[in-house]
């Protein structure tokens, strides 16, 4: 049997509504499916406004322009995350500076975070690692003493809540992805929510090419022109109407999503009571989505063992993100591997598992077994 590392989930619901879409003749962005995500999303979540995006990529390039992020700005980030998140920062002439993470959620240390505030810094931008929340009360307090915005990356933690508060709600802006790895997938989608209403307006510039469209489309005015920075960051409303039958759905992937994450801590327990690996540690208040569950190992070769004997079982786990700050891009910033210990140490350790709403319902039995026989002939041996 194959266990493949991400399968993504269909509710059955898209072909119709794709179709639905099609046959509308209305497939550019902004149409019937995409106003349903977004006033669906404003009031289950409670944000203030959403731009459907076609990636998370694109909503984080969208933001660090709302954001208006100039050369010689500055803007704080964890080293580990995607390359997405430090190209939006550098492809306005920014500065990314990379922060430590807390092994227990792998998002960023905020401590750290603090420490690296200088007059430059513009903007703070933490990830949500594997749906987790990141310490958003914490991150805002810092942002208000020193006038700082907040943009979360929050690619991974769409339906995620902490202290009862949706993920994306509380912070400036927000931005999700609908990615086929994601909780819910479009394909290829994103959306950047925008919690500060006097942004508003600029960034439906900023989402239709740099252009006062949605002016005439709301009948203020009669011909549109060029009046800002823009680009094309619409998702098509034939997506929108796959993105609309996943969200429908999204506590029943949630679901079964958060089934396999409790599968999989209980057998990983005993493994971590014995000190020989670590698990998620989430506080208390967070009700996590379930994007994904990951181990960090007592050391690397351990890791690489479990990897190779788990594909061997033809079960295939991941390694985590490679740190941004030693990367050749990180390296062009003056950065080097020792700048931060514990990011490179962590990064080496660590593993993402096999994670998809199917598994609950096919191969998860098999999975557990061979994830068990594996750590066994490792720590048993
Ligand atoms: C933390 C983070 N940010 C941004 C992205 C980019 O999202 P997308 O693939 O939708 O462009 C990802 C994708 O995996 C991610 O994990």
């Amino acid at each position: 049997m194959k266990i493949p590392f991400n399968v993504p989930y269909l509710t059955g619901n898209e072909e119709p509504y794709v179709l639905e879409a099609l046959r509308s003749r209305r497939h550019c962005g902004n149409h019937q499916f995409a106003d349903k995500c977004i006033q669906t999303m404003k009031k289950k979540y409670g944000f203030h406004e959403v731009f459907l995006t076609p990636s998370g990529t694109a909503a984080l390039e969208m933001g660090c322009l709302l954001a208006d992020l100039q050369p010689g700005d500055e803007v704080i980030l964890p080293s580990y995350t995607f390359s997405s998140t430090g190209n939006a920062v550098v492809l306005t002439g920014a500065k990314p500076v990379f922060c430590e993470v807390d092994p227990k959620t792998m998002n960023a240390d905020v401590r750290h975070m603090a420490s690296l505030v200088t007059a430059k810094t513009k903007m703070l931008l933490p990830i949500d690692y594997a749906g987790i929340p990141c310490d958003v009360d914490a991150i805002n307090a810092l942002a208000k003493k020193h006038g700082l915005i907040v943009m979360d990356d929050a690619a991974q933690s769409f339906g995620s809540f902490h202290g009862g508060r949706p993920c994306g709600a509380g912070v400036d802006m927000a931005t999700f992805s609908f990615h086929e790895t994601k909780n819910l997938s479009c394909g290829e989608g994103g959306a950047l929510v925008v919690n500060r209403p006097e942004w508003v307006e600029r960034a439906r510039f900023l989402q239709e090419k740099g252009t006062d469209r949605s002016l005439v489309l709301s009948g203020v005015r009669s011909k549109y022109s060029w009046v800002d920075k823009g680009s094309s960051f619409l998702l098509a409303d034939i997506l929108a109407a796959m993105l609309w039958a996943q969200l429908e759905s999204v506590e029943e992937i949630a679901r079964k999503r958060k089934a396999v994450a409790a599968a999989y801590r209980d057998l990983y327990a005993p493994f971590e009571k014995d000190g020989c690996l670590q698990t998620p540690h989430p506080p208390p208040d967070v009700d996590c989505n379930g994007h994904a569950f990951f181990v960090i190992f007592d050391t690397a070769q351990n890791k690489d063992r479990f990897l190779s004997l788990l594909r061997a079982k033809d079960v295939h786990a991941y390694i985590g993100y490679l740190p941004l700050h030693s990367s050749k891009m990180g390296q062009r910033y003056g950065y080097k591997a020792q700048d931060l210990p514990l990011t490179e140490d962590l990064a080496s350790r660590i593993v993402r598992l096999p994670f998809y709403a199917d598994l609950f319902d096919a191969g998860l039995d098999y999975c557990l077994e061979s994830m068990q026989a594996v750590l066994k002939s490792i720590y048993q041996g």
